[in-house]
């Protein structure tokens, strides 16, 4: 008998079964043969979040959420964010290779070409009301990209997706800075591609005029690891619903809406926001040990800690604590940082937290630091969109190819009525 099999005893009926395991995994699939009767349908895995099913296999990001470490295709996400660019590293997700000197300059060439956006997706941004969310404005402007480039349904023509991913990476920018403008009532600003990706986005963010304007490098170059930091995170919920939607060979514009829409939510990429809110709503930090107790009777939850699969420091909030105090040196220190440092030390000292092992994680700092740069609060999860735009295509284009890989449909368990006569209106 093989050593790398699992054997299943079915106490039911005395039966014994074996099931290969191959990367640690056995297959849901081959549970189906354990049955009581010849006609039962066969077992099933029941996990509610996906806390314990593998939906794919990937070579893209690697996490030991035990020991806190991150790797895109093998390298560390602290070597990356030190010596890397966003856009180098977006190659490196998607192509799975460090570019070359001319590789990388055709990429940002071909991605910095497709900065402007289509003047009737500028109309639409115009028709949304002055205070709405801008992640609203975003998951529809990427939505209604699709209707604008009705080629890319051809998903599994490689040329194609290409020129979709040049695409999105251009426009995405462009797209959360117009919203950004409208909904402060200024004229949107054109993209300038000689200022790079980061420096781009703040001039369209920024610009009024000004015959002196200069992006500032050092508010650049720390958004430009922002998005490093956030480009891909595996089969987070974002992620999968990319998958998952993209797994009916939905076009990537229509999947990216939908996986734009899932990090909006404030237990993922809208936590953000939601650190922000709380720290200010504890106000000071005589008010932290106060408001430690409340998440402890579970009044609250300490938004911007604790993770699926991190049970150890997120290595991406060390770098973000890091680059905080670089952005302070040019903006004012953000007061709300005290606040955080002191929560993170009372916190993490704390039974309850320890025996759950809950760490501060990506968003614990992020918002501190676009605070400081003058983001308003409900651009916070939009810049985290534009860090994830690459992971995500990076797991597109590999479900697109990977031959194992089926329209996207679990199972359930029906609790339900069966067998019900409908009863007429007057009989109710
Ligand atoms: N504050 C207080 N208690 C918490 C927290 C928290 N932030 N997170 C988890 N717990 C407790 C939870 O109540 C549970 O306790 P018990 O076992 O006694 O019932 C235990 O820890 C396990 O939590 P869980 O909810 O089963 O864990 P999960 O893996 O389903 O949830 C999470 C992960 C990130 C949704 C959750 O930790 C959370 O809500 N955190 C706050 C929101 C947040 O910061 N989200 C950003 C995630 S990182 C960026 C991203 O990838 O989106």
């Amino acid at each position: 008998m093989s050593n790398n099999t699992l054997t299943i005893t079915d106490n039911r009926t005395g039966q014994t079964y074996e099931v290969p395991i191959n990367d640690e995994t056995i297959k849901a699939i081959d549970l189906r043969q354990v049955r009581v009767q010849a006609d039962d349908f066969g077992l099933m895995t029941y996990d509610p979040g996906f806390t314990n099913t593998a939906s794919c296999k990937s070579r893209i990001t690697y996490i030991d959420g035990d020991k806190g470490i991150l790797e895109y295709r093998g390298y560390p996400i602290e070597q990356l964010a030190e010596q890397s660019s966003f856009l180098e590293v977006a190659y490196l997700l998607i192509f799975g290779v460090l570019p070359t000197v001319d590789q990388l300059a055709h990429w940002e060439q071909r991605i910095m070409r497709h900065t402007y956006i289509h003047e009737n997706l500028t109309d639409l941004l115009k028709t949304f009301r002055y205070d709405a969310h801008p992640m609203g404005i975003l998951v529809s402007a990427i939505a209604a990209m699709s209707t604008l480039h009705p080629e890319a349904k051809q998903v599994h023509d490689s040329e194609v997706r290409l020129k979709q991913i040049y695409r999105i990476l251009g426009k995405l920018p462009t797209v959360a800075a117009f919203a950004y403008r409208h909904r402060i009532g200024r004229p949107y600003n054109y993209p300038d591609s000689t200022l790079g990706y980061a420096g781009n986005f703040l001039y369209m963010l920024d610009f009024m005029g000004q015959s002196n304007y200069q992006v500032n490098p050092v508010l650049a170059h720390a958004l430009d690891v922002l998005f490093i930091l956030h480009a891909d995170h595996e089969q987070n919920c974002s992620t999968s619903a990319m998958r998952g939607i993209a797994s009916s060979e939905a076009d990537p514009y229509s999947s990216m809406a939908g996986a734009a829409a899932a990090l909006y939510g404030p237990l993922h990429g809208g936590a953000n926001e939601a650190v922000l809110r709380m720290l200010r709503e504890i106000g000071s930090v005589a008010n932290i040990p106060g408001f430690i107790e409340r998440v402890k009777k579970r009044e609250v939850r300490l938004m911007g800690f604790g993770h699926r699969v991190y049970k150890n420091y997120d290595p991406r909030a060390r770098i973000i604590k890091k680059i905080a105090y670089e952005v302070f040196e040019v903006t004012q220190k953000n007061p709300l940082l005290d606040i955080a440092i002191e929560l993170e030390r009372i916190a993490l000292e704390d039974d309850y937290f320890i025996s759950r092992k809950l760490y501060p994680n990506v968003d614990f700092y992020s918002g501190i630091i676009y605070q400081a740069m003058g983001f308003p609060e409900d651009m916070f999860p939009v810049l985290f969109a534009l860090g994830r735009a690459p992971g995500w295509l990076a797991q597109w284009v590999e479900m697109v190819d990977d031959p194992d890989q089926k329209i996207s449909r679990p199972r359930q368990i029906y609790l339900g009525e069966r067998g019900r006569d409908y009863v007429a209106m007057e009989r109710r």
